[in-house]
Protein backbone atom coordinates (compact mmCIF):
# COMPACT_ATOMS: atom_id res chain seq x y z
CA UNK A 1 0.00 0.00 0.00
CA UNK A 2 1.86 3.42 -0.88
CA UNK A 3 0.93 6.08 1.83
CA UNK A 4 -2.07 4.65 2.49
CA UNK A 5 -3.84 5.68 -0.28
CA UNK A 6 -7.00 3.42 -2.06
CA UNK A 7 -5.22 3.14 -5.16
CA UNK A 8 -7.00 2.30 -8.20
CA UNK A 9 -5.51 0.75 -11.07
CA UNK A 10 -6.25 2.56 -13.98
CA UNK A 11 -8.57 1.52 -16.82
CA UNK A 12 -7.11 0.58 -19.77
CA UNK A 13 -9.74 -0.15 -22.30
CA UNK A 14 -8.93 1.32 -24.76
CA UNK A 15 -5.38 0.49 -24.90
CA UNK A 16 -3.65 -2.71 -25.57
CA UNK A 17 -2.36 -4.56 -22.06
CA UNK A 18 0.74 -6.13 -24.34
CA UNK A 19 2.87 -5.78 -25.73
CA UNK A 20 3.26 -2.21 -23.45
CA UNK A 21 4.72 0.17 -26.33
CA UNK A 22 1.84 -0.70 -28.73
CA UNK A 23 1.03 2.61 -30.38
CA UNK A 24 -2.12 3.55 -28.74
CA UNK A 25 -2.76 6.90 -30.07
CA UNK A 26 -1.91 6.33 -33.85
CA UNK A 27 -3.41 8.63 -36.02
CA UNK A 28 -3.93 9.36 -39.86
CA UNK A 29 -2.50 13.04 -40.09
CA UNK A 30 -5.45 14.19 -42.17
CA UNK A 31 -5.95 17.44 -40.44
CA UNK A 32 -3.74 20.48 -40.49
CA UNK A 33 -2.44 21.28 -36.86
CA UNK A 34 -4.54 24.31 -35.84
CA UNK A 35 -2.37 26.99 -35.11
CA UNK A 36 -4.17 29.54 -31.59
CA UNK A 37 -4.18 33.34 -32.98
CA UNK A 38 -2.03 35.43 -31.23
CA UNK A 39 -3.70 37.98 -28.77
CA UNK A 40 -4.58 40.57 -29.54
CA UNK A 41 -2.63 43.43 -27.79
CA UNK A 42 -3.51 47.73 -27.13
CA UNK A 43 -0.39 49.31 -26.26
CA UNK A 44 -1.58 52.70 -24.16
CA UNK A 45 0.54 56.00 -25.06
CA UNK A 46 2.54 55.04 -21.51
CA UNK A 47 3.69 51.64 -22.95
CA UNK A 48 1.13 49.53 -21.35
CA UNK A 49 0.17 46.45 -22.98
CA UNK A 50 -3.41 44.98 -22.63
CA UNK A 51 -4.31 41.80 -23.19
CA UNK A 52 -7.82 40.62 -22.89
CA UNK A 53 -9.05 37.20 -21.88
CA UNK A 54 -12.74 35.90 -21.67
CA UNK A 55 -13.24 32.53 -19.67
CA UNK A 56 -16.12 30.73 -21.70
CA UNK A 57 -17.82 27.58 -22.33
CA UNK A 58 -19.24 26.26 -25.53
CA UNK A 59 -18.09 22.96 -27.47
CA UNK A 60 -15.60 22.11 -29.95
CA UNK A 61 -16.15 19.65 -33.21
CA UNK A 62 -13.10 17.46 -32.14
CA UNK A 63 -14.00 13.85 -33.05
CA UNK A 64 -16.54 13.80 -36.54
CA UNK A 65 -20.11 14.03 -35.55
CA UNK A 66 -19.70 14.79 -31.82
CA UNK A 67 -19.60 18.29 -29.89
CA UNK A 68 -17.19 18.23 -27.01
CA UNK A 69 -18.81 21.02 -24.33
CA UNK A 70 -15.37 22.32 -23.78
CA UNK A 71 -13.96 25.63 -22.30
CA UNK A 72 -11.65 27.98 -23.50
CA UNK A 73 -10.53 31.72 -23.76
CA UNK A 74 -12.13 33.95 -26.59
CA UNK A 75 -12.76 30.89 -28.03
CA UNK A 76 -14.70 27.40 -27.56
CA UNK A 77 -11.02 25.41 -26.95
CA UNK A 78 -7.69 26.75 -25.36
CA UNK A 79 -6.70 30.48 -25.66
CA UNK A 80 -4.70 32.69 -27.81
CA UNK A 81 -1.16 32.78 -27.68
CA UNK A 82 0.35 35.93 -25.71
CA UNK A 83 3.42 37.81 -26.88
CA UNK A 84 5.25 40.28 -24.33
CA UNK A 85 8.22 41.66 -24.97
CA UNK A 86 11.01 42.05 -21.50
CA UNK A 87 10.64 45.06 -19.69
CA UNK A 88 7.14 46.06 -21.19
CA UNK A 89 4.18 46.85 -18.45
CA UNK A 90 1.92 44.28 -18.71
CA UNK A 91 -1.93 44.32 -18.08
CA UNK A 92 -4.12 41.68 -18.66
CA UNK A 93 -7.84 41.51 -17.93
CA UNK A 94 -10.08 38.40 -17.60
CA UNK A 95 -13.68 38.31 -17.86
CA UNK A 96 -15.65 35.30 -16.27
CA UNK A 97 -17.72 34.38 -18.30
CA UNK A 98 -18.34 30.66 -16.55
CA UNK A 99 -20.63 30.13 -14.76
CA UNK A 100 -18.34 29.05 -11.84
CA UNK A 101 -15.09 30.58 -10.30
CA UNK A 102 -12.23 30.13 -11.70
CA UNK A 103 -8.67 32.16 -11.70
CA UNK A 104 -5.78 32.68 -14.03
CA UNK A 105 -2.57 31.71 -13.24
CA UNK A 106 0.38 33.23 -14.87
CA UNK A 107 3.04 30.15 -14.79
CA UNK A 108 6.20 30.33 -15.01
CA UNK A 109 5.91 34.51 -14.35
CA UNK A 110 8.08 36.31 -11.78
CA UNK A 111 5.31 38.71 -10.40
CA UNK A 112 3.49 40.39 -7.86
CA UNK A 113 1.77 37.22 -5.59
CA UNK A 114 -1.34 39.12 -5.94
CA UNK A 115 -1.01 38.91 -9.67
CA UNK A 116 -0.05 35.68 -9.59
CA UNK A 117 -3.52 34.49 -10.35
CA UNK A 118 -3.42 31.25 -7.30
CA UNK A 119 -6.10 30.10 -5.34
CA UNK A 120 -6.16 33.83 -3.46
CA UNK A 121 -7.56 35.32 -6.42
CA UNK A 122 -10.71 34.28 -7.73
CA UNK A 123 -12.50 35.31 -10.33
CA UNK A 124 -16.22 35.05 -9.81
CA UNK A 125 -19.03 34.67 -12.43
CA UNK A 126 -19.24 37.78 -14.16
CA UNK A 127 -16.54 39.58 -12.67
CA UNK A 128 -13.52 40.46 -13.91
CA UNK A 129 -9.90 40.69 -13.05
CA UNK A 130 -7.20 42.66 -13.97
CA UNK A 131 -3.95 42.43 -12.18
CA UNK A 132 -0.61 43.95 -13.84
CA UNK A 133 3.17 44.08 -13.78
CA UNK A 134 6.33 44.55 -15.45
CA UNK A 135 7.56 42.01 -17.30
CA UNK A 136 11.19 41.60 -16.20
CA UNK A 137 12.65 38.09 -16.64
CA UNK A 138 14.63 36.16 -19.97
CA UNK A 139 12.54 35.48 -23.38
CA UNK A 140 10.81 32.09 -22.46
CA UNK A 141 8.18 29.59 -23.46
CA UNK A 142 5.22 30.24 -20.66
CA UNK A 143 1.60 29.76 -20.34
CA UNK A 144 -1.24 30.42 -18.57
CA UNK A 145 -4.01 28.40 -17.31
CA UNK A 146 -7.04 28.41 -14.13
CA UNK A 147 -5.59 28.03 -10.71
CA UNK A 148 -8.82 27.50 -8.53
CA UNK A 149 -8.51 25.22 -5.51
CA UNK A 150 -9.36 22.15 -5.67
CA UNK A 151 -11.02 22.50 -9.55
CA UNK A 152 -7.81 22.54 -11.59
CA UNK A 153 -7.58 19.71 -13.29
CA UNK A 154 -11.04 20.00 -14.54
CA UNK A 155 -10.57 23.31 -16.09
CA UNK A 156 -7.57 22.73 -17.60
CA UNK A 157 -8.90 19.84 -18.97
CA UNK A 158 -12.13 20.92 -20.56
CA UNK A 159 -9.27 23.83 -22.31
CA UNK A 160 -8.52 26.86 -20.37
CA UNK A 161 -4.69 27.19 -21.34
CA UNK A 162 -2.96 29.39 -23.12
CA UNK A 163 1.06 30.11 -24.38
CA UNK A 164 2.65 33.19 -23.52
CA UNK A 165 5.61 33.91 -25.10
CA UNK A 166 8.16 36.63 -23.54
CA UNK A 167 10.53 38.05 -26.22
CA UNK A 168 14.07 39.80 -25.35
CA UNK A 169 17.15 41.31 -27.40
CA UNK A 170 19.50 38.27 -26.21
CA UNK A 171 17.11 36.35 -28.35
CA UNK A 172 15.76 38.74 -30.62
CA UNK A 173 19.92 38.96 -31.80
CA UNK A 174 20.25 35.15 -32.21
CA UNK A 175 19.55 33.39 -36.12
CA UNK A 176 16.43 31.65 -34.38
CA UNK A 177 13.26 30.63 -36.88
CA UNK A 178 10.52 32.79 -35.11
CA UNK A 179 8.14 33.70 -37.41
CA UNK A 180 4.98 32.02 -35.17
CA UNK A 181 2.95 29.41 -36.86
CA UNK A 182 5.57 29.27 -40.10
CA UNK A 183 8.77 28.59 -38.68
CA UNK A 184 8.01 28.65 -34.69
CA UNK A 185 5.32 26.44 -33.92
CA UNK A 186 3.29 25.99 -30.44
CA UNK A 187 3.11 22.64 -29.92
CA UNK A 188 -0.05 22.75 -26.73
CA UNK A 189 -0.30 18.75 -26.33
CA UNK A 190 -3.05 17.40 -24.07
CA UNK A 191 -4.56 13.83 -23.82
CA UNK A 192 -8.13 13.17 -23.29
CA UNK A 193 -10.41 10.29 -23.55
CA UNK A 194 -13.96 10.79 -25.04
CA UNK A 195 -17.32 9.13 -24.26
CA UNK A 196 -19.10 7.74 -27.68
CA UNK A 197 -21.41 11.25 -27.48
CA UNK A 198 -17.96 12.98 -27.71
CA UNK A 199 -17.76 14.28 -24.08
CA UNK A 200 -13.96 13.85 -21.94
CA UNK A 201 -13.92 11.26 -19.85
CA UNK A 202 -11.63 10.90 -16.50
CA UNK A 203 -10.63 7.98 -14.96
CA UNK A 204 -9.87 6.96 -11.95
CA UNK A 205 -6.09 6.44 -12.19
CA UNK A 206 -3.80 7.51 -9.14
CA UNK A 207 -2.17 10.11 -11.15
CA UNK A 208 -5.32 11.31 -12.95
CA UNK A 209 -6.53 10.86 -16.19
CA UNK A 210 -4.69 9.74 -18.67
CA UNK A 211 -6.38 10.02 -21.95
CA UNK A 212 -5.71 7.77 -24.94
CA UNK A 213 -5.82 10.15 -27.88
CA UNK A 214 -4.31 13.86 -28.15
CA UNK A 215 -4.96 16.61 -28.75
CA UNK A 216 -2.11 18.93 -30.36
CA UNK A 217 -3.19 22.78 -30.31
CA UNK A 218 -6.62 20.98 -30.15
CA UNK A 219 -5.74 19.36 -33.30
CA UNK A 220 -5.93 15.06 -33.39
CA UNK A 221 -3.92 13.56 -35.81
CA UNK A 222 -2.25 16.76 -37.24
CA UNK A 223 0.03 17.41 -39.80
CA UNK A 224 2.26 20.24 -40.52
CA UNK A 225 3.43 21.49 -43.62
CA UNK A 226 6.55 22.68 -43.50
CA UNK A 227 8.34 25.92 -45.47
CA UNK A 228 11.87 26.36 -43.61
CA UNK A 229 14.73 24.11 -43.72
CA UNK A 230 14.89 24.40 -39.55
CA UNK A 231 11.84 24.35 -37.44
CA UNK A 232 11.19 25.61 -34.06
CA UNK A 233 8.56 23.91 -31.84
CA UNK A 234 8.07 25.28 -28.63
CA UNK A 235 6.61 21.99 -27.01
CA UNK A 236 3.96 22.40 -23.92
CA UNK A 237 3.01 19.55 -21.89
CA UNK A 238 -0.26 20.52 -20.94
CA UNK A 239 -1.68 17.38 -19.68
CA UNK A 240 -3.41 16.99 -16.42
CA UNK A 241 -0.99 13.91 -15.76
CA UNK A 242 0.58 12.36 -18.92
CA UNK A 243 4.76 12.05 -18.90
CA UNK A 244 5.80 12.17 -22.46
CA UNK A 245 9.23 11.11 -23.90
CA UNK A 246 9.23 12.89 -27.20
CA UNK A 247 11.28 11.73 -30.03
CA UNK A 248 11.12 11.69 -33.79
CA UNK A 249 10.25 8.41 -35.40
CA UNK A 250 13.72 8.34 -37.01
CA UNK A 251 15.49 8.95 -34.05
CA UNK A 252 17.28 11.95 -35.38
CA UNK A 253 18.84 14.45 -33.23
CA UNK A 254 17.53 17.93 -32.41
CA UNK A 255 19.01 20.58 -30.99
CA UNK A 256 16.96 21.99 -27.58
CA UNK A 257 17.37 25.77 -27.45
CA UNK A 258 15.62 26.08 -24.05
CA UNK A 259 13.74 24.98 -21.28
CA UNK A 260 10.58 26.60 -19.41
CA UNK A 261 12.47 29.37 -17.67
CA UNK A 262 14.37 30.74 -21.05
CA UNK A 263 17.11 29.97 -23.79
CA UNK A 264 20.29 27.13 -22.48
CA UNK A 265 23.34 28.19 -22.50
CA UNK A 266 24.16 26.29 -25.77
CA UNK A 267 22.11 24.09 -27.47
CA UNK A 268 21.27 20.38 -26.11
CA UNK A 269 21.80 17.48 -28.92
CA UNK A 270 19.52 15.05 -28.26
CA UNK A 271 17.38 12.61 -29.20
CA UNK A 272 14.23 12.58 -26.82
CA UNK A 273 13.28 15.03 -24.54
CA UNK A 274 11.18 13.69 -21.29
CA UNK A 275 8.63 16.32 -20.14
CA UNK A 276 6.24 16.09 -17.17
CA UNK A 277 2.87 18.09 -17.13
CA UNK A 278 3.84 22.16 -17.63
CA UNK A 279 7.31 21.68 -18.46
CA UNK A 280 8.08 23.05 -22.03
CA UNK A 281 10.97 22.84 -24.25
CA UNK A 282 12.23 24.55 -27.45
CA UNK A 283 13.55 22.41 -30.03
CA UNK A 284 15.14 23.00 -32.89
CA UNK A 285 14.35 19.98 -35.84
CA UNK A 286 16.51 20.23 -39.65
CA UNK A 287 14.34 18.79 -42.35
CA UNK A 288 15.19 17.77 -45.98
CA UNK A 289 12.91 19.33 -49.01
CA UNK A 290 10.27 16.72 -49.34
CA UNK A 291 10.83 14.57 -46.61
CA UNK A 292 7.90 13.52 -43.49
CA UNK A 293 8.75 12.97 -40.04
CA UNK A 294 6.71 12.21 -37.31
CA UNK A 295 7.08 13.57 -33.59
CA UNK A 296 5.93 10.60 -31.00
CA UNK A 297 5.67 10.19 -27.40
CA UNK A 298 7.40 6.88 -26.78
CA UNK A 299 6.97 5.03 -23.53
CA UNK A 300 8.84 7.50 -20.61
CA UNK A 301 11.27 6.90 -18.15
CA UNK A 302 9.76 7.28 -15.06
CA UNK A 303 12.82 6.70 -12.68
CA UNK A 304 14.43 3.80 -11.44
CA UNK A 305 12.03 3.23 -8.46
CA UNK A 306 9.14 4.04 -10.11
CA UNK A 307 6.80 1.25 -10.13
CA UNK A 308 3.40 0.57 -12.72
CA UNK A 309 1.27 -0.58 -10.11
CA UNK A 310 0.66 2.49 -8.46
CA UNK A 311 -2.49 3.65 -10.40
CA UNK A 312 -0.23 5.00 -13.69
CA UNK A 313 -1.62 2.45 -16.24
CA UNK A 314 -1.52 3.62 -19.59
CA UNK A 315 2.11 5.89 -18.65
CA UNK A 316 3.59 3.28 -20.99
CA UNK A 317 1.46 3.98 -24.04
CA UNK A 318 3.61 4.99 -27.57
CA UNK A 319 1.63 7.85 -29.22
CA UNK A 320 2.03 9.90 -32.85
CA UNK A 321 1.96 13.45 -31.82
CA UNK A 322 2.48 15.30 -35.36
CA UNK A 323 3.52 14.83 -38.84
CA UNK A 324 6.11 17.26 -40.21
CA UNK A 325 5.89 17.84 -43.90
CA UNK A 326 8.54 19.71 -45.54
CA UNK A 327 7.95 21.32 -48.56
CA UNK A 328 10.10 20.22 -51.77
CA UNK A 329 11.99 23.52 -51.60
CA UNK A 330 13.12 25.28 -47.88
CA UNK A 331 13.26 28.77 -47.02
CA UNK A 332 16.94 28.73 -45.10
CA UNK A 333 15.85 30.80 -42.21
CA UNK A 334 19.92 29.99 -40.56
CA UNK A 335 21.68 28.12 -38.68
CA UNK A 336 21.78 26.26 -34.92
CA UNK A 337 23.81 28.36 -33.23
CA UNK A 338 26.67 27.18 -31.14
CA UNK A 339 25.67 29.80 -27.77
CA UNK A 340 22.61 30.74 -26.79
CA UNK A 341 22.86 32.61 -23.82
CA UNK A 342 24.99 33.52 -20.22
CA UNK A 343 23.35 32.24 -16.92
CA UNK A 344 24.64 33.17 -14.17
CA UNK A 345 24.65 30.29 -12.01
CA UNK A 346 23.48 31.21 -8.62
CA UNK A 347 25.93 30.63 -5.66
CA UNK A 348 25.33 27.75 -3.50
CA UNK A 349 27.68 30.14 -0.89
CA UNK A 350 24.64 32.51 -1.19
CA UNK A 351 21.81 30.71 0.19
CA UNK A 352 20.28 32.02 3.36
CA UNK A 353 19.24 28.74 4.38
CA UNK A 354 18.01 25.63 2.81
CA UNK A 355 14.58 23.52 3.16
CA UNK A 356 13.26 20.11 2.50
CA UNK A 357 10.03 19.14 0.86
CA UNK A 358 9.49 15.54 0.49
CA UNK A 359 6.36 14.32 -1.67
CA UNK A 360 4.24 11.14 -0.53
CA UNK A 361 0.20 10.52 -0.98
CA UNK A 362 -1.28 13.52 -1.95
CA UNK A 363 0.83 15.48 0.72
CA UNK A 364 4.04 17.43 0.75
CA UNK A 365 6.14 16.84 4.52
CA UNK A 366 2.65 15.22 5.49
CA UNK A 367 0.43 17.93 4.92
CA UNK A 368 -1.89 18.57 2.53
CA UNK A 369 -2.92 22.13 1.60
CA UNK A 370 -4.53 24.68 3.17
CA UNK A 371 -5.86 28.14 2.62
CA UNK A 372 -4.59 30.12 5.61
CA UNK A 373 -1.36 28.11 6.54
CA UNK A 374 1.92 29.48 5.12
CA UNK A 375 4.50 26.43 4.76
CA UNK A 376 7.16 28.51 4.19
CA UNK A 377 8.50 32.24 4.74
CA UNK A 378 11.28 33.60 3.23
CA UNK A 379 13.18 36.88 2.57
CA UNK A 380 13.00 39.03 -0.43
CA UNK A 381 16.06 39.44 -2.00
CA UNK A 382 17.94 36.30 -0.43
CA UNK A 383 18.31 33.04 -1.84
CA UNK A 384 17.93 29.53 -0.74
CA UNK A 385 18.11 25.87 -1.82
CA UNK A 386 15.57 23.50 -1.33
CA UNK A 387 15.96 19.85 -1.28
CA UNK A 388 12.73 17.76 -2.96
CA UNK A 389 12.26 14.43 -2.60
CA UNK A 390 9.19 11.97 -4.33
CA UNK A 391 9.20 9.48 -2.10
CA UNK A 392 6.43 7.47 -3.70
CA UNK A 393 7.36 4.69 -6.65
CA UNK A 394 4.46 6.89 -8.62
CA UNK A 395 5.05 10.08 -10.69
CA UNK A 396 5.19 13.70 -9.22
CA UNK A 397 6.72 16.53 -10.28
CA UNK A 398 7.33 20.12 -8.67
CA UNK A 399 6.96 23.22 -9.51
CA UNK A 400 7.28 26.86 -7.94
CA UNK A 401 5.75 29.63 -8.35
CA UNK A 402 7.03 33.59 -8.97
CA UNK A 403 11.09 32.05 -9.76
CA UNK A 404 12.61 30.24 -11.77
CA UNK A 405 15.15 28.05 -10.09
CA UNK A 406 18.35 26.19 -11.53
CA UNK A 407 18.92 22.45 -10.69
CA UNK A 408 22.14 22.39 -8.24
CA UNK A 409 22.41 18.35 -8.43
CA UNK A 410 20.30 15.64 -9.26
CA UNK A 411 21.41 12.53 -6.58
CA UNK A 412 24.04 14.13 -5.96
CA UNK A 413 25.38 14.40 -9.61
CA UNK A 414 25.22 17.35 -12.07
CA UNK A 415 21.83 17.80 -14.23
CA UNK A 416 21.64 16.73 -17.74
CA UNK A 417 22.16 18.95 -20.43
CA UNK A 418 18.24 19.48 -20.55
CA UNK A 419 17.57 20.16 -16.70
CA UNK A 420 20.56 22.69 -16.50
CA UNK A 421 18.91 26.31 -17.22
CA UNK A 422 16.47 27.66 -15.66
CA UNK A 423 13.35 26.20 -14.67
CA UNK A 424 10.07 26.22 -12.54
CA UNK A 425 8.91 22.59 -12.86
CA UNK A 426 10.72 19.42 -12.52
CA UNK A 427 9.64 15.84 -13.10
CA UNK A 428 10.50 13.78 -9.33
CA UNK A 429 11.97 10.11 -10.28
CA UNK A 430 10.98 8.37 -7.17
CA UNK A 431 13.98 8.28 -5.03
CA UNK A 432 15.80 10.50 -6.05
CA UNK A 433 17.08 13.90 -4.37
CA UNK A 434 16.91 16.94 -6.46
CA UNK A 435 18.46 20.13 -5.30
CA UNK A 436 17.78 23.20 -6.60
CA UNK A 437 17.81 26.85 -5.99
CA UNK A 438 16.33 30.06 -6.69
CA UNK A 439 16.42 33.88 -5.29
CA UNK A 440 12.94 35.87 -4.35
CA UNK A 441 13.60 39.09 -5.95
CA UNK A 442 11.54 42.55 -6.49
CA UNK A 443 8.32 41.48 -4.63
CA UNK A 444 7.56 41.20 -1.24
CA UNK A 445 3.84 40.91 0.45
CA UNK A 446 2.59 39.70 3.55
CA UNK A 447 -0.71 39.26 2.54
CA UNK A 448 -0.26 37.31 -0.46
CA UNK A 449 1.09 33.85 -0.69
CA UNK A 450 2.68 32.12 -3.74
CA UNK A 451 2.21 28.38 -4.19
CA UNK A 452 4.07 25.06 -4.46
CA UNK A 453 2.91 22.38 -5.60
CA UNK A 454 2.69 18.87 -7.29
CA UNK A 455 1.52 19.49 -11.40
CA UNK A 456 -0.04 16.84 -11.50
CA UNK A 457 -3.39 18.58 -11.62
CA UNK A 458 -5.00 15.74 -9.93
CA UNK A 459 -2.56 15.64 -6.58
CA UNK A 460 -2.62 19.71 -6.89
CA UNK A 461 -6.61 19.02 -6.27
CA UNK A 462 -6.16 16.86 -3.98
CA UNK A 463 -4.16 19.34 -1.81
CA UNK A 464 -0.38 18.39 -3.27
CA UNK A 465 0.45 21.84 -2.76
CA UNK A 466 2.42 24.61 0.05
CA UNK A 467 2.02 28.25 0.69
CA UNK A 468 5.14 30.49 0.88
CA UNK A 469 5.32 33.92 1.50
CA UNK A 470 8.27 36.62 0.50
CA UNK A 471 8.48 39.43 3.12
CA UNK A 472 10.48 42.70 3.74
CA UNK A 473 13.44 41.31 6.48
CA UNK A 474 12.14 41.61 9.90
CA UNK A 475 8.39 41.81 8.61
CA UNK A 476 6.05 39.77 11.03
CA UNK A 477 3.67 37.28 9.47
CA UNK A 478 0.17 39.01 9.48
CA UNK A 479 -1.75 37.25 12.31
CA UNK A 480 -4.65 35.91 9.77
CA UNK A 481 -1.70 32.84 8.82
CA UNK A 482 -1.04 29.63 10.54
CA UNK A 483 3.02 29.27 10.24
CA UNK A 484 3.75 25.60 9.73
CA UNK A 485 7.44 25.13 8.65
CA UNK A 486 8.60 21.68 9.72
CA UNK A 487 10.14 19.77 6.95
CU1 LIG B 1 0.92 25.81 -13.64
CU2 LIG B 1 0.60 26.44 -9.63
O1 LIG B 1 0.71 26.09 -11.66
CU1 LIG C 1 1.92 14.37 -7.84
Amino acid sequence: VIGGLGLTIGITACAPSSPAVDTVGAVDFETPLAIPPLAERTVDADGTVHVDLTARSGSTPFVDGTETPTLGYNGSYLGPTIKVHRDEHFAPCLTNELSEVTTLHWHGMHLPAAADGGPHQPVEPGQQWCPEWTIDQPAATLWYHPHPHEETERQVGLGLAGMLQIEDDVEAALPLPRDYGVDDVPVVIQDARFSDEGEFQKTQDFVGTLGDTLLVNGTIGPYFEATTNVVRLRILNASPARVYDFAFDDDREFAMIASGGGLLEKPAQLDHIRLSPAERAEILVKLEPGETVTLRSNPPNLGESFQPITGSAGHDDRFDVLQLRAASELDHVGEIPETLTTIEPLDPADAVGERSFTLNGHNINDKQMKMDRIDAVATVNTTEIWNVLNEMPAPHNFHVHDVQFQVLSVDGMPPSPELAGWKDTIYLEPDVQYRIIMEFTDYADGDNPYMFHCHLLRHEDAGMMGQFLVMEPGANVPSRWVVDETP
